[in-house]
């Protein structure tokens, strides 16, 4: 059976929105993994249908409750065996790593959180692994949930030719990209780089790592400091 992303949300008709088209979803279309997108409010009990409450002890907003949500998760049938995951601002930044162990198994239950967040009893009670897209707060977890699906759908077998997993370069993985050109060869006065056009294979090699190290000391001293590190440790001196 393919890799199957099972969504939890209030809003499923969002799904699968970006994701049925370009890459993600020819890939979608042709088998290679599925998507299921379940309504959390079907497991609503009372006559209302309600899925949240107002935050005990007071304050703003609405709160995802518990019981609910656990009928949710547990009526999904998600094999335990499935990671867990809660979209929330809260969460453990999402990195490429995480992204490439959830696309090695057999695909996460992804629960998209809405008001002012959920119970905490049921992330402790169904170890829900909270998993954030950035520092900024979206209105749901339903955009970061596409956007981890879609992380993890390009890394899939088969879902993108040989163009773009060319991590041939061995600083690929932990610098930001170097930058690309292509035709004309001048636009309004610019020139590609010259040494692009030169057909020396070693020459272009070397000066893309050159401008992928300027670029990501410039803005991402964090990524730099890492890139340094185990640069050190990796070279005999
Ligand atoms: N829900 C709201 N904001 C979010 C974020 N930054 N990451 C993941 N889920 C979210």
């Amino acid at each position: 059976s393919p890799w199957r992303a099972t969504v939890l949300t209030l809003f499923p008709e969002m799904f699968p929105g970006p994701l049925g088209v370009s890459l993600a979803g020819k890939a979608l279309a042709s088998g290679v993994w599925a998507l299921e997108a379940r309504d959390i409010r079907d497991s609503a009990t009372d006559r209302h249908r309600s899925v949240d409450d107002t935050p005990a002890g007071g304050g703003p907003g609405m709160v995802l409750r518990a019981d609910v949500l656990a009928a949710a998760i547990d009526a999904a049938a998600a094999a335990p065996d499935r990671p867990h995951l809660l979209m929330s601002p809260r969460g453990r930044p999402l990195t490429q790593s995480r992204v490439r162990e959830l696309a090695a198994g057999s695909g996460p239950l992804v629960i998209c959180g809405r008001f002012e967040g959920v119970d905490q009893r049921v992330i402790e009670a169904r170890q829900l692994e909270e998993v954030s897209i950035g520092d900024y707060v979206l209105s749901g977890g339903e955009i970061a949930a596409m956007a981890l699906i879609d992380a993890c759908v390009r890394l899939l077998p088969g879902v993108m030719g040989r163009a773009e997993s060319a991590s041939e370069e061995s600083f690929a993985e932990s610098l930001l990209e170097y930058p690309q050109y292509t035709r004309p060869q001048t636009f309004e006065g610019r020139p590609i780089p010259e040494i692009l056009t030169s057909g020396d294979h070693a020459k272009v090699a070397a000066w893309r790592k050159a401008e992928a190290e300027a670029l990501t000391r410039a803005r991402r001293p964090d990524l730099w400091r890492a890139f340094e590190k185990a640069s050190k440790s990796t070279t005999k001196e």
